[in-house]
């Protein structure tokens, strides 16, 4: 299972990207609306490489790949030699998660737990928090798992800015630090590697993931989704938590594909759903009574509020497939299925097995007094109609 995690430009990784939003979308240039030129061409070269990435394995080829292997291979290729070292049976990890309720998380996090037991750890020396989508919760979680002493803490920050904070009282304690999903800034990362701290980030390069839900699009071909024949792709953007990185590259990219295909593009409306399902279908509602059908593209930064997206869709009448196209990322079963059946356009897969075990991998390794990279990536993989079975095969 082609599983390696992929070292993608750290130097670029974190140009305060503001949201690129319908303006900077709407007129065809999606270079990054902050930041000085060389951020941005470093950004777009960054891009560039993650596409290339993206390219050189071919969506079905990845998705063989990932359909072939089991959990299990996952495991096995992610592994590496990294529990080796040491017996975890009585090693304690904190985990804070930013919010339980969040599909993608919850997937996450339950991978994580029972890939942690795979590597020797005792379950009741894993303790799993919630956050609650409240920074000064975690942060009151973290003092206590540093109280505790834990060997480890894996966290999935509330505000990815409260990372220099976060880092500071972890290091002070003594305490090695994986951060996952959510990236701190490049100023923050770049501290661990001035101290040569114990830190590191596990997470995908989402402006892949951006990239891909556009190209998909693309390859439908304007001849089907420019509905109304205006030469112009009208689209709307429903985006993730706008602190999150993974929202502000994937509504960067997602456009910047079409326009880089020469395609136009027209953003009728961005708006933020904070990635949850009810607020998607809020506004997508919203959207089509005020747009109608004028609306042929509707983004989603991930799959639980495409799922919103279509419920008010089809609640509206529209057609996926037919009179409107939605695309999302995470590969949720439900969306998977919706890809099947043809009520999604497509989604990305977020590889949650990856992720949670190169983490964990991370974590051992500071455990046995070895060095982790301080920034662990990993590749995105697109899903169409084409292959959404076997990734559904393998999520399942
Ligand atoms: C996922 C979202 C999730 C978010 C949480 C993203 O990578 O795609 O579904 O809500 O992480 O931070």
């Amino acid at each position: 299972m082609k599983k390696k995690a992929i070292e993608l430009l750290l130097a670029a990784a974190m140009v305060t990207t503001m949201l690129a939003g319908c303006g900077n979308g709407g007129g065809g240039d999606a270079a990054p609306s902050s930041g000085n030129e060389a951020e941005a061409d470093a950004d777009a070269d960054a891009a560039d490489d993650a596409a290339d990435d993206a390219a050189d394995a071919e969506a079905d080829d990845a998705a063989d790949d990932a359909a072939d292997a089991e959990a299990d291979d996952a495991a096995d290729d992610t592994t590496d030699d990294a529990a080796a070292g040491g017996d975890m049976a009585d090693k304690k990890v904190g985990v804070c998660i930013y919010q339980f309720s969040d599909n993608f998380m919850t997937l996450f996090r339950g991978e994580l737990e029972n890939y942690l037991v795979s590597q020797g750890f005792a379950k009741e020396n894993i303790t799993i928090v919630d956050g609650q989508n409240d920074q000064a919760t975690q942060t009151g979680q973290i003092d206590n798992f540093i109280a505790e002493g834990v060997d480890v803490l894996i966290i999935n920050p509330v505000n990815s800015s409260s990372a220099e904070t976060i880092t500071d009282k972890v290091m002070d304690a003594g305490i090695p630090l994986v951060y996952i999903n959510r990236e701190p800034e490049e100023d923050e990362e770049k501290r661990w590697q001035d101290n040569g701290w114990d830190v590191t980030y596990v997470g995908c390069d989402a402006r892949q993931s951006g990239t891909f839900q556009g190209e998909m699009i693309v390859d439908l071909g304007m001849d089907k989704v420019d509905l109304n024949g205006d030469g112009k792709i009208q689209y709307i953007m429903v985006e993730g938590d706008p602190e999150n990185v993974d929202a502000q590259y994937r509504t960067e990219f997602s456009v910047k594909a079409l326009t880089d295909a020469g395609l136009e593009v027209d953003c009728l409306t961005d708006q933020v759903g904070n990635w949850q399902q009810a607020e998607a279908q809020q506004i997508v509602a919203n959207a089509l009574g005020q747009y109608g059908e004028d609306i042929e593209v509707v983004f989603c930064n991930n799959d639980s509020m495409a799922l919103g997206a279509l419920q008010a869709i089809e609640a509206a009448g529209r057609v996926v497939g037919t009179d409107i196209y939605l695309v999302g990322v995470d590969a949720l079963s439900e969306a998977l299925e919706n890809v099947i059946s043809g009520k999604m356009s497509g989604t990305v897969f977020n590889d949650h097995f990856a992720q949670s075990h190169s983490a964990a991998d991370a974590a051992i390794r500071f455990i046995n007094g070895e060095k982790n990279e301080y920034y662990i990536g990993c590749d995105y993989v697109k899903v169409t109609q084409d292959n959404a079975q076997e990734i559904l095969d393998m999520v399942k």
